[in-house]
């Protein structure tokens, strides 16, 4: 929530922050802005805007030599969306941008008497204020910075400008993500995350907690609170620019739905080994999964559907117990685990704070932790025992979807090497299910070619008010992700049940012309299933039905049929997941909206 970026080199600055900037946007954008010191000189000037990054660069001058500057993209928590809310923040002379949450704002303003200089409603003017009540004392940045963050409670990513120090960039954080970059040629970066400077390189380091990393264009120097020096791994992206661009989709969402065939099979390869489940390339000992008595894994939104996926398999099939908790609720529970226990916690970002807290309760309890994590080195993946990561590449819409189905495969083959070590999978077993699993990417490649009859129906969603998803068993599972997918991009109230649960009391929602997306691939419920579609379609509804029938022209079960690929019912998941996708994507851009950036939401939730 919120991006950060600071550069200091050899470009013109203001170029460098917009256009990371509009790459950063997916984690907020509500208001946007730059600082910048004026040609070098000790004099920072600011331009601000609420709204999209667009509209900062409306209020930003055309021509603008400086080449030193930080930006900031806003996801709102404290105080509303305005332009004096934005980002970044001056008092006296500092300039701040922050991405995080002053948890004891109201006690800082309090005990240094600083309610006189502020002007803005946000936590982050009183980091400002604070910043500036210690400059004006010590006259010296790192002084300062340690002074100031000895008295912050809360999360924060700080991006620092003071003005009697131009060409210089202080940067700070805690828990919230910063990571930093160095080009002799070009010169030095912070942003939230890589995709902020890819266009201008692929290497970059993570910065440590309460390590003050100082930039110039001449370097970075990182050192701890105690003034002792710091040396960073330093890393390297294996994706480019077009990765984090949309390459001719008009849309991010669709480019990553697109992805998925192409992401899973970068997701699996490296975890099969003749046919057969290997993670020790991710380091993960067989010792991890030997005689585990249950699993709990942990998780939010689409995450944690991915996580229900997998718990159905591995309670159907290995017959061991497995609770899937919202990372949100677990964080505050008193969990029924112990060292016997294997917490999976799914994160796309790595970055959510309820995960990561509830990954480091989980870490009181059991020293098996693995993370699924997409974003390389981040919070969560840090924090856990293990990890694995997905390849999903950035994901930059805020719906997710190709991270969700790498996340499914990779709880997959997790499951298949549970089941394995603990004998209860057999060696035929396994192989025969990775086999099914290779050949997913395929499938999904076919069902793509669904994507203009998809396009069509949505005309049939895009004026409901309500939309309902049904299934039984792992149908359910995706009937919720399918349902939040639309919701969150759509605007359109939707919700998943359990086919058999509607006549105890939603099916008197069910009126003429109701969407609702029925799902039926699994051969154990399937009569049941098409029973309680009947039953909607009774009273009128407008059904699509997902299944692996080659065709159904029967009027009183549906009325559009999407027949998908016949796999094995587990694996079906994957393809009626990417039909809910374009479902939504497209009511979505069939409402005039952008499914890309959807109200109120951002990508990664890094606040309670
Ligand atoms: O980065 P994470 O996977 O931890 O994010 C979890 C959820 O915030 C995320 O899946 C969210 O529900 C998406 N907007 C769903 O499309």
């Amino acid at each position: 929530m919120c991006g950060i970026i600071g550069y200091t080199g050899k470009l013109e600055v203001q170029n460098v922050l917009i256009n990371g900037l509009s790459r950063l946007e997916y984690r907020g954008y509500d208001s946007a802005g730059i600082a910048y010191f004026r040609e070098n000189q000790p004099h920072i000037s600011l331009r601000k805007t609420a709204g999209k990054v667009k509209d900062l660069r409306a209020v930003c001058d055309k021509v603008n030599p400086s080449t030193c500057g930080i930006g900031h993209t806003r996801w709102a928590t404290h105080g509303g969306v305005s332009t004096a809310n934005a980002h970044p923040h001056r008092v006296g002379k500092v300039a701040l941008i922050h991405n995080g949450i002053i948890e004891n704002y109201a006690a800082i303003t309090n005990k240094f008497n600083l309610a006189d200089e502020l002007q803005s409603e946000t936590d982050t003017e009183v980091g400002a204020a604070l910043l500036n009540h210690f400059y004006e004392e010590t006259h010296d940045p790192k002084e300062t910075i340690r002074k100031a963050v000895a008295e912050i409670k809360g999360s924060f990513a700080f991006g620092i400008l003071f003005e009697d120090h131009p060409g210089e960039i202080y940067a700070v954080r805690n828990v919230s993500p910063m990571v930093a970059s160095f080009d002799p040629k070009i010169g030095a970066f912070i942003a939230s995350d890589v995709t902020a400077f890819i266009e201008h390189t692929n290497r970059y380091f993570v910065v440590p907690e309460y390590t003050i990393a100082s930039l110039s264009p001449e370097g970075i120097a990182l050192e701890d609170l105690e003034g002792h020096p710091v040396t960073p791994e330093i890393m390297t992206v294996d994706w480019d620019l077009t990765a984090a661009e949309k390459d001719g989709y008009p849309h991010f969402m669709i480019k990553e739905i697109h992805e998925q065939p192409a992401a899973i099979t970068r997701t699996i390869t490296p975890r099969i080994k003749n046919d057969l489940p290997d993670f020790s390339g991710d380091q993960v000992p067989d010792d991890f999964f030997k005689g585990a008595e249950n699993v709990t894994i942990v998780a939010c939104g689409t995450a944690m559907y991915a996580g229900m996926v997998g718990a159905e398999f591995i309670q159907n099939h290995l017959r061991m117990p497995v609770t899937v908790s919202i990372a949100s609720e677990f964080r505050y529970s008193q969990p029924v685990i112990d060292k016997n226990s294997i917490v999976i916690v799914v994160s796309q970002s790595g970055e959510t704070i309820d995960t990561l807290e509830a990954l480091k309760l989980a870490k009181q309890y059991t020293d098996r932790t693995l993370s699924i994590v997409n974003v390389k080195e981040s919070s969560i993946a840090r924090e856990s025992h293990y990890v694995v990561y997905t390849h999903a590449g950035p994901e930059i819409a805020v719906a997710s979807t190709k991270a969700y189905t790498v996340q499914v495969a990779t709880m997959y083959l997790l499951g298949f090497k549970l089941g394995l070590v603990n004998g209860r999978l057999t060696e035929d077993e396994a192989k025969e299910r990775v086999q099914a699993l290779k050949a997913i990417p395929g499938h999904i490649e076919e069902v793509l070619q669904y994507e203009n009859q998809v396009k069509e129906l949505t005309s049939r969603m895009v004026n409901a008010q309500d939309a309902f998803y049904i299934g039984r068993g792992l149908d359910y599972r995706v009937a919720m992700e399918g349902a939040l997918k639309l919701k969150e991009i759509s605007y359109i109230h939707a919700e998943a049940y359990a086919a058999g649960e509607l006549k105890h009391g939603t099916i008197s929602l069910i009126e003429e012309g109701v969407p609702v997306i029925a799902i039926a691939n699994q051969q154990k419920v399937y009569e049941k299933v098409i029973s309680n579609i009947r039953e909607v379609k009774a009273r009128d509804a407008f059904v699509i039905l997902i299944s692996k029938d080659k065709e159904i022209n029967d009027p009183t079960v549906c009325n559009v049929h999407l027949s998908i690929p016949d796999v094995p019912d587990d694996l079906t998941v994957f393809e009626t997941a990417v039909i809910c996708q374009l479902i939504g994507y497209y009511t979505s851009v069939g409402k005039g909206l952008d499914p890309d950036q959807p109200r109120n939401l951002a990508k990664s939730v890094t606040v309670e």
